[in-house]
């Protein structure tokens, strides 16, 4: 393997502290305006706006407000009470959510209800959260498709042009271990393994880059093609998507104990960190570096970063150092040149991220570009945590 940004500066134990205390206290000083409502996906002119539970991103500000209940309460804080209470009044949303079938039709579920109702499930034993998780799940498999062994992204079931899976869709599953592990009932671990099969097998191409999405026939299940929606076009690697397949090959290893996920996660992690600007924060498309006028996808970072900080629990030491090397300079340009450090420029915690940004190749709508977004926000904070302390994983 060859070793990149070798002279990088590493992130401190005590810029990570400082870090998470800044974050802990941005967070506690939105809960007036978001306990509730949520925050939208994405800032405008860097600020927030609240909106409804109703989105596929709610659970990462209820996430945030997890992992600063955490911090606060390991620190003997006051604001440990506050963010509880916060907490609650989001799992009851999204019991509520659930039950009601609001805007569920699609397979974020795990990234909805892992950082909020697994979470709170996790650390306080919240009865409603547990409920609210496990219908979750059954909402998540009832999109898996037997032909062609996969879980359908977005839309209704069975329309052709949306009969594919989304490389972010490693993240959701997750759930479907944590729903296995609750109920006793192995139906949902064996979706996941079936979905991870297929994805790995076929949005990871021969060089380790990734497709956003891709297609199978619905007829055979055979696969089809891929395409982007949200990458700068069909056969680059969109920066965002690159770091869930980091993250997702490392959660792929973790549930499924599978030597070959290991192995995925260093090829295409490799890809990854060879095409990053000199300060390993990527442009929102692997395709555009330094000196391209294109904004950054600060989330992409953290989320690798987050991918990392998992993986090298099942690695040799000489190569976990590697990747917590890698993990703690990411961090380090993420807090020196990309974290919000004044309350008053913005009430996010990361800037120049970017969510869809339309271009004349792909399919998305142009949304968020160039400002802080909810995911963002969140895996920088479990970056942070997951460097401050042995923690436990909310996935
Ligand atoms: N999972 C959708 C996105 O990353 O934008």
């Amino acid at each position: 393997m060859e070793i990149l940004f070798e002279n990088m500066p590493c992130i401190t134990d005590e810029e990570v502290s400082k870090a998470l205390c800044f974050s802990k206290e941005q967070v506690v000083r939105n809960l007036p305006v978001f306990t509730d409502k949520f925050q939208k996906a994405y800032s405008e002119g860097k600020f927030y706006q609240p909106v409804e539970n109703d989105d596929w991103t709610n659970g990462f500000w209820t996430g945030e407000i997890w992992l600063s209940y955490e911090y606060a309460k390991e620190n003997g804080s006051e604001d440990a009470k506050s963010l509880k209470a916060a907490g609650e009044v989001q799992v009851e949303d999204f019991l509520h959510r659930i039950d009601n079938k609001i805007m569920v039709d699609h397979h974020d579920m795990g990234f909805l209800y892992s950082p909020s109702c697994v979470a709170a499930y996790k650390l306080t034993g919240n009865q409603k959260a547990r409920e609210a998780a496990i219908k979750a799940a059954d909402q998540l498999i009832s999109r898996y498709h037997p032909v062609g062994e996969f879980i359908q992204a977005w839309g209704p079931m069975n329309a052709p042009e949306n009969y594919r899976l989304i490389i972010d869709c490693l993240l959701n599953l997750p759930l479907l271990y944590w729903a296995s592990e609750e109920t006793g009932d192995s139906k949902y671990k064996e979706i996941a393994e079936k979905h991870i099969h297929t994805a790995v097998n076929n949005v990871v191409r021969k060089d380790y880059s990734t497709w956003h999405t891709f297609f199978f026939d619905m007829e055979t299940g055979a696969p089809d093609h891929g395409a982007t929606c949200q990458g700068y076009r069909d056969g680059s690697a969109w920066a965002r998507g690159q770091a869930w397949g980091v993250y997702g090959c490392a959660l792929a290893y973790k549930y499924t104990g599978r030597k070959e996920y290991i192995d995925l996660f260093r090829h295409v992690t490799q890809y990854y960190l060879e095409h990053l600007p000199k300060d390993m924060v990527p442009f929102w498309d692997l395709e555009f570096t330094d000196g391209d006028d294109q904004p950054r996808d600060s989330s992409s970072a953290s989320i690798a970063a987050c991918g990392m900080l998992e993986m090298i629990k099942y690695m040799d030491e000489k190569e976990a150092a590697v990747y917590e090397k890698y993990a703690r300079q990411f961090m380090k340009s993420l807090y020196d040149s990309y974290a919000v450090k004044d309350p008053k420029e913005s009430n996010g915690l990361v800037l120049h991220s970017t969510y869809s940004n339309h271009s004349p190749y792909n399919t998305c709508n142009h949304c968020g570009v160039d400002e802080c977004n909810s995911w963002g926000d969140y895996f920088y904070m479990e970056a942070l945590t997951r460097l401050h302390k042995d923690w436990k994983l909310y996935w």
